[in-house]
C-alpha cells in the first residue's frame, strides 16, 4: 500500500504559461478541472487522465469557474476521505445549478466502490469511472453530452496506461510521480484497496525506463516509482502477477524484478534521485536493500507501513509477517544502508485490539525509533474481510486516546531524529520557495527531510549543500555552504 497524504491537496493544471499557448492555438477547447484526493497514485492517475483528455481536445485549468469539465479522483481508504469527497461534491453541485453544461465526473477508488449506486446516491454527477477505464472517458463525455449518465466500472488485469505519457499537473518542475505497477493482490482484512483498483499487475519496464529519461531530457531530478506493493513488481514480458518461480527459463531469464528495475532507473543518470512507494515487509528483499546501497542517486528513505506492533493483530490484518520478521526487515536495513530513514503507517484500534496490543505498537516504536509516520485509527470499510467477520469493537475513546500516544511518540522520535541532524551537512534537492519567505528556499535530504535554507543564488532544481542549525519535528533549517 502506498503512502497516504494527510490534508486533501488540490492538483490542477501545470504552469500557467503552457496552458496560455495551448489556449491561444485551439481557441474552442473545453476545459477540464481536476482535483485529486489520497494517495499519490491518485495524483499520478489525474496526470493520465488530463493526457487522455488533453490528446482529445480539452485544455486544464486551474480555475474552476471556466471548467467545462470537472473530474475529482476520490479515495476510499477511509471513511473520512469519502466523506471529504462527498463534502465537495456539494460545492460543484452548486456551481452546476449556475452553469447547467457543465459535465461532472468521479473518478477513482470511491467510483469503484459504490459504481452506479452513485449516480443514484448524487444524482448531479454525470460520470463514474474506475481506475482502470479512464482510456473510455473521451467516449464516457460523449455519451454525457448526447444526455445520457455514463458509467465504466471495469476492472482490468492488464491495464498500466504504459504507453500514455502523463501531463504533468501542478509540476514543480523538479519531482514527478512515475507508476510502476497497479492494483494489489494482498488481501489485507481491513483495506478496500484490492477492491477498488483490482489485481497486481506490472508496467512493461522499458515504458518505466523510458519515461524516467524524458523527464531527464526535461529538466527533472527526482523520480518516485509508486506502486501499491513496489516490491512485488515483475515484468517477464506479460504484467500479470505470477510467482517467479513458475516462469519458463526463457521468463525468467528476461525477467526484471524490483531490484533490477531499481538499477536500470538509477543509471539513467546519477543527477537523477530516486525514491519509490511503498514498500510491503513481507516481499522486502536484500536484493533492494544493496541496490539502495550501490547506486547513491537512490534516496536513503523506505516507507515501510508496519500497521501494528502485534503479531496477533498482524495475523487478524492478513499482513503475511509477525512482529520479529518486521524487526529482522528493520535489521537487514540498517545493517544495509547505515542511516537510512524509516517511515511507517499504523492503524491504531483494529478489531479486538488490547491494551496490551496497544503497548506492543508503542514498544515497536521505541525499537525501531521511525523517523516519520501516517497513523490512523481503524476505519471499517465495507466488504473488506474485517468488515464481513470481525467486530469494529474498540470504543471511540479509546481509539482516540491510543492514536494520540501513537502520534505523540512519534512527533517525539522525529524530534529526536531531527535534533540529530544539527550540525551536519546534507545535499538537498531544492524543489521550491518556502512557504513563510519567498527569500528561503526549500527542499528535502536523501532522507525525504525537508530543509529550509535561505536562497542567495540558488534555485528549484539545484543540488545544495546545507548545512543544518536548527530545527523542529518537521522541518531542518539550515544554510547553504559552498561544496
Ligand atoms: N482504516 C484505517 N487506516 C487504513 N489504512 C488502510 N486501510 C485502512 C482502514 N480501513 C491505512 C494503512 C495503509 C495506509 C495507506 O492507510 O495504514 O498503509
Ligand atoms: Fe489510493 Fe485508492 Fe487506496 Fe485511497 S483507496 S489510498 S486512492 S489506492
Amino acid at each position: 500500500m502506498e503512502q497516504y497524504h494527510t490534508g486533501n491537496k488540490v492538483i490542477d493544471e501545470g504552469k500557467q504559461g503552457e496552458a496560455l499557448v495551448l489556449e491561444a492555438q485551439k481557441p474552442g477547447n473545453r476545459k477540464l478541472y481536476i482535483e485529486s484526493y489520497g494517495c499519490q497514485m491518485n495524483f499520478s492517475d489525474s496526470e493520465i487522465v488530463a493526457s487522455i483528455l488533453t490528446e482529445h481536445g480539452f485544455d486544464t485549468t486551474r480555475d474552476i469557474e471556466e471548467a467545462d469539465v470537472i473530474f475529482v479522483n476520490t479515495c476510499s481508504i477511509r471513511e473520512k476521505a469519502e466523506q471529504t469527497v462527498r463534502k465537495r461534491l456539494r460545492t460543484f453541485q452548486k456551481l452546476k445549478e449556475k452553469k447547467k453544461d457543465i459535465t461532472i465526473g468521479v473518478l477513482g477508488c470511491m467510483a469503484e466502490r459504490l459504481k452506479e449506486k452513485f449516480l443514484e446516491e448524487e444524482k448531479l454527477v454525470d460520470i463514474v469511472v474506475g481506475p482502470d477505464a479512464y482510456r473510455d472517458l473521451p467516449n464516457l463525455i460523449n455519451t454525457v453530452d448526447h444526455g445520457q449518465k455514463a458509467v465504466n466500472v471495469q476492472l482490468s488485469k492488464e491495464e498500466t496506461y504504459a504507453d500514455i505519457s502523463p501531463v504533468r499537473l501542478n509540476s514543480n518542475g523538479v519531482t514527478a510521480f512515475v507508476s510502476i505497477m497497479r492494483g494489489c493482490d494482498n488481501m489485507c482484512t481491513f483495506c478496500v484497496v484490492p477492491f477498488t483498483r483490482g489485481r497486481e499487475r506490472s508496467r512493461d519496464t522499458e515504458s518505466i525506463v523510458n519515461e524516467v529519461r524524458e523527464l531527464h531530457e526535461k529538466g527533472y531530478k527526482e523520480v518516485t516509482l509508486l506502486g501499491q506493493n513496489v516490491d512485488s513488481y515483475l515484468w517477464y514480458g506479460g504484467g500479470a502477477k505470477m510467482d517467479f518461480k513458475k516462469l519458463s527459463e526463457i521468463q525468467k531469464a528476461s525477467s526484471v524484478n524490483f531490484a533490477q528495475l531499481l538499477e536500470k532507473v538509477a543509471l539513467v543518470s546519477p543527477e537523477m534521485r530516486i525514491r519509490f512507494s511503498t514498500s510491503h515487509p513481507q516481499d522486502m528483499s536484500n536484493q533492494v536493500l544493496e541496490t539502495m546501497a550501490k547506486y547513491e542517486n537512490i534516496c536513503d528513505y523506505i516507507h515501510l507501513p508496519v500497521q501494528s506492533g502485534s503479531s496477533r493483530v498482524l495475523e487478524m490484518m492478513n499482513r503475511g509477517y509477525t512482529r520479529e520478521w518486521y524487526l529482522e526487515r528493520i535489521d537487514a536495513i540498517k545493517r544495509i544502508i547505515p542511516g537510512c530513514a524509516i517511515s511507517q503507517d499504523i492503524i491504531s484500534s483494529f478489531c479486538s485490539e488490547t491494551e496490551e496490543d496497544h503497548q506492543e505498537t508503542l514498544s515497536l516504536m521505541d525499537h525501531v525509533k521511525f523517523d516519520y509516520g501516517f497513523m490512523f485509527k481503524y476505519s471499517e470499510r465495507p466488504n473488506t474481510k474485517a468488515a464481513r467477520q470481525f467486530e469494529d469493537d474498540v470504543p471511540e475513546d479509546v481509539k482516540s486516546r491510543r492514536l494520540t500516544e501513537i502520534i505523540n511518540k512519534q512527533r517525539q522520535h522525529s524530534m529526536e531524529y531531527n535534533q540529530t541532524r544539527v550540525g551536519k551537512t546534507f545535499k538537498v534537492l531544492v524543489e521550491g520557495f518556502s512557504k513563510r519567505s519567498d527569500e528561503h528556499l526549500f527542499g528535502r535530504t536523501t532522507h525525504n527531510s525537508v530543509a529550509v535554507f535561505p536562497k542567495k543564488h540558488y534555485k528549484p532544481g539545484d543540488y545544495v549543500m546545507v548545512r543544518i542549525t536548527d530545527c523542529n519535528s518537521a522541518t531542518l533549517i539550515g544554510e547553504s555552504v559552498e561544496d
